[in-house]
């Protein structure tokens, strides 16, 4: 029998819940794109996103994914040729790296293992050797999604500045926008990257792109652009259209307008992000337990280098997949592939999984899904430790 029938969970790390009341809100016909209403929103909801961004700066709208982000971003700074340092620690860092290979950069990457924190010491000694600064850009991920580490932006900018390297930082945040606290004007990051599908609680389909004055300047070097990728008129348009190159996203922007209304109410970004903390520490203590039997762990052993908005485990092959074919098809929560641990014709693949604990996230969502893994643990006859339940619900009480 299943017991799947009722409310699912879609507990993957992207696209995430899309809450009922920003479906509803999206659940309108197309409005006047020349004036009114639409057109009258736009300056507030700018605001409110460069709110979640933690930034007074610049910001962008795509209709596009996290890819035609990275391509946004690098456009606008980067001509072929110039050199790019790519900080790799997981699938993701090396897809923005390779994105830049292939607009012309000349690619420097260094690479890390995908359960540890950028080593800053690597980076700063990498800085240190660029004595003519022909480095233009540091591109670094806050969360990679695929092995759910946590890097330490801030503790980059110090490094540059320690380097007295005049490099852009840029990062991709679109693993942990509105999850893992990210501060763009204080930490000093030059743009920022993230996509609608996660923390934001949208469906895939925007992505945004937030710049300084410096990425300004840098943007000025570039005499040949494309007018789609060309952030100037997008973040300081003269008529409405020039926000979106075209015709306005007009649902996309009214599941936006009520996201941001849905953080503000939370108690704005930092209690969305306490949120996501407590949440994640909630399923670490789950995950903790079971790993007391030995066949599973949490694949980032330290817990400061972990995201707020996905975790990554291993459970030796095959009982990942199993454990995922069990809670999706007997309990109706869906959990996340393996991505960048092994191709996914290795036996291997199926010793990882990853939970998606971001966006429109709570705790009874967080401990039925905990509750689930459970159950599936023991029908798979997986060994695991009991009390795993209690550990997050300890954690989750003391909120
Ligand atoms: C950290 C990170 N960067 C980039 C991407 C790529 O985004 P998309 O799949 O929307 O192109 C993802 C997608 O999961 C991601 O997690």
């Amino acid at each position: 029998m299943t017991l799947a029938n009722g409310r699912t969970y879609l507990a993957i790390p992207g696209p995430s819940v899309v809450p009922d009341r920003v479906l509803n809100a999206m659940h309108a016909a197309s409005s006047n794109i020349y004036e009114g209403a639409l057109v009258d929103m736009m300056p507030d909801l700018i605001g409110d996103l460069k709110g979640v961004a933690r930034t007074t700066k610049q910001a962008a709208i795509y209709i596009g994914n996290g890819h035609a982000m990275w391509e946004a971003s690098l456009t606008n700074t980067i001509k072929p040729g110039d050199k790019v340092l790519a900080l790799v620690g997981g699938a993701f860092g090396a897809g923005w790296a390779e994105t830049a290979r292939r607009l012309g950069a000349d690619v420097q990457v260094l690479e890390f293992d995908n359960s540890v924190a950028i080593d800053m010491q690597r980076v700063g000694d990498m800085l240190a050797a660029d004595t003519s600064g022909e480095i233009r850009a540091v591109l670094a991920v806050h969360v990679d999604t695929s092995g759910s580490v946590l890097n330490d932006i801030a503790g980059l900018r110090a490094v540059m500045d320690a380097a007295g390297h005049g490099a852009l930082l840029m990062v991709d945040c679109i693993a942990s926008l509105g999850c893992n606290r990210f501060e763009m004007d204080a930490w000093g990051v030059d743009v920022m990257v993230a996509a609608s599908q996660k923390g934001l609680m949208l469906p895939p389909g925007l992505g945004f792109v937030f710049f300084n004055e410096k990425a300004e300047t840098a943007r000025a070097r570039i005499s040949q652009l494309s007018p789609y990728w060309d952030w100037s008129l997008r973040a300081r348009p003269n008529v409405f259209y020039q926000y979106f190159a075209g015709t306005a996203p007009v649902q996309f922007l009214l599941g936006l307008r009520e996201a941001l209304d849905m953080i503000a109410e939370e108690g704005g970004i930092k209690a969305a992000w306490a949120r996501h903390e407590k949440l994640a520490h909630a399923i670490w203590a789950a995950c903790d337990i079971w790993a007391r039997a030995g066949a599973l762990r949490l694949h980032v052993p330290n817990a400061v280098h972990r995201s707020h908005s996905v975790t990554a485990l291993y459970l030796s092959a095959p009982l990942a997949t199993k454990l995922r074919v069990w809670c999706e098809t007997k309990a109706g929560v869906t959990l996340g592939i393996s991505l960048g641990m092994a191709d996914a014709d290795d036996p291997d693949w199926h010793g990882h999984f990853r939970i998606g604990h971001m966006g429109h996230v709570n705790a009874h969502m967080v401990l039925g899904m905990l509750g689930a893994i459970d159950a599936g643990l023991k029908a798979i006859n997986a060994p695991h430790g009991s009390g795993a339940l209690d550990a997050a619900a300890e954690v989750i009480s003391k909120a």
